[in-house]
């Protein structure tokens, strides 16, 4: 399976320079894992921030400006005032310690209102990926990266660079291996998708998003507590893997998946899930409009796996979903994230939607939501 772009980018710092007479940035968490997956090549072919050049095209194209799909922006914002030009280098600081250096190729702005529009097709900063964009700066500087360091960051031991998931993968000996984003904790529904998925698979290649995500969602750690108890519980050992994706969610609906999905084949999975609604946010997007939006890519490179929604069916007496189930809407009972969030706050276990196992790693936090 290649890599987007044909090979995985490395971008890794060889000689030491002195990185301590350089301008610099101060980065914030979510902007250094953007480093760490450009450094890593998950987010291969990108070799850094992207330029006004590469975000036009992103924006209008949904691609880069070699053709490549690529359909969510990359982009550093200048959270102070740097003094540079073009060809200078600069450091990328985290917690005062130097983590990356970037040759400056340009600095720029765009509007910003007529990107969100793009990406998240609204204005409405009440949409949690406008305000992100909103509230960051107003310029922004692109240019190759060159990781330098990586600071000790949390969940570690869950995470792997695509070079690591392709041996992984390799040991196993799955060829076809299929992808699955995810923000939640697992409900029976996203089991049901994944099981369904690896019926046909040789293996499932579960990656959840850690980063900053919407009040209301759930923390990393419960996702991730709450993904081993399933796994251990309810998966072959060699059929299941699961590790991080570090990165924020957007809630850009479908570019966000199709984002998910090149991220996914970096770390060389064949196939990718795409379920209902997938990435979304309130009513911003329709249901399937995250599977309809591959149509544009026929040349992505990973084969995404179209699923309708599941619920569960007191006729059938089983998990369906519309293709599979005759029985009129008074028999269907849905995995609902506001009935299971409704459940989980008052203690309850969301009854036939969350497995035992999985229920009680939750209800161990005291607050398993973001604030
Ligand atoms: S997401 O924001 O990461 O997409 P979530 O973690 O809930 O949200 O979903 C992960 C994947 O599972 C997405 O592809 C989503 O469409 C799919 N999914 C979630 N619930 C269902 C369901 N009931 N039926 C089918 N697919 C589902």
């Amino acid at each position: 399976m290649q890599a987007h772009g044909g090979r995985i980018i490395e971008r890794f710092a060889r000689n030491s320079q002195d990185l301590e007479e350089l301008a610099y940035l101060e980065l914030d968490s979510e902007v250094l894992k953007e480093v760490e997956n450009i450094a890593y090549g998950i987010f291969s072919p990108l070799e850094g921030f992207m330029g006004k050049e590469e975000l036009e095209a992103v924006l209008n194209e949904m691609r880069l400006p070699n053709d490549l799909p690529w359909t969510i922006p990359i982009v550093l914002p200048e959270t102070r005032e740097l003094d540079v030009k073009e060809g200078d280098t600069v450091a990328l600081k985290f917690g005062g310690k130097t983590v990356a250096t970037m040759n400056i190729e340009e600095k720029y702005s765009f509007p910003k209102k007529e990107v969100a529009k793009k990406i998240f097709k609204t204005e409405d900063a009440s949409h949690p990926g406008v305000r992100g964009l909103m509230d960051g700066g107003e310029q922004f500087l692109g240019g190759k990266i060159n990781l330098v360091s990586t600071p000790k960051t949390e969940f570690g031991k869950y995470a792997l660079s695509p070079k690591e998931t392709r041996v992984l993968f390799k040991e196993k000996k799955w060829k076809q291996v299929v992808g699955f984003q995810t923000r939640n904790v697992p409900h029976i529904g996203h089991e049901y998708v994944q099981k369904a998925a690896l019926t046909f698979m040789d293996g499932i290649f579960i990656n959840p998003v850690i980063g900053k995500k919407k009040p209301g969602d759930f923390r990393d750690d419960v996702i991730l507590d709450a993904y081993d108890a399933l796994i251990k519980n309810y998966y072959l050992k060699d059929r299941a893997v699961m590790s991080i994706l570090k990165t924020r969610m957007r809630y850009a609906g479908p570019r966000e998946a199709v984002f998910h999905a090149i991220v996914r084949k970096n770390f060389g999975c064949t196939h990718f899930i795409v379920g209902r609604d997938h990435a979304g946010v309130g009513n911003y997007y329709g249901p399937y409009e995250a599977q309809e939006i591959f149509e544009e890519f026929p040349d992505l490179g990973i084969t995404p796996l179209f699923f309708r929604k599941f619920f569960y069916c007191n006729k059938c007496e089983g998990i369906v979903n519309e293709k599979t189930c005759p029985h009129p809407s008074e028999f269907h009972r849905n995995f609902s994230g506001t009935k299971m969030r409704a459940a989980l706050s008052e203690g309850k276990k969301p009854e036939g939607m969350m497995r035992e196992e999985v229920f009680k790693v939750i209800n161990s936090y005291e607050n398993p939501f973001v604030v």
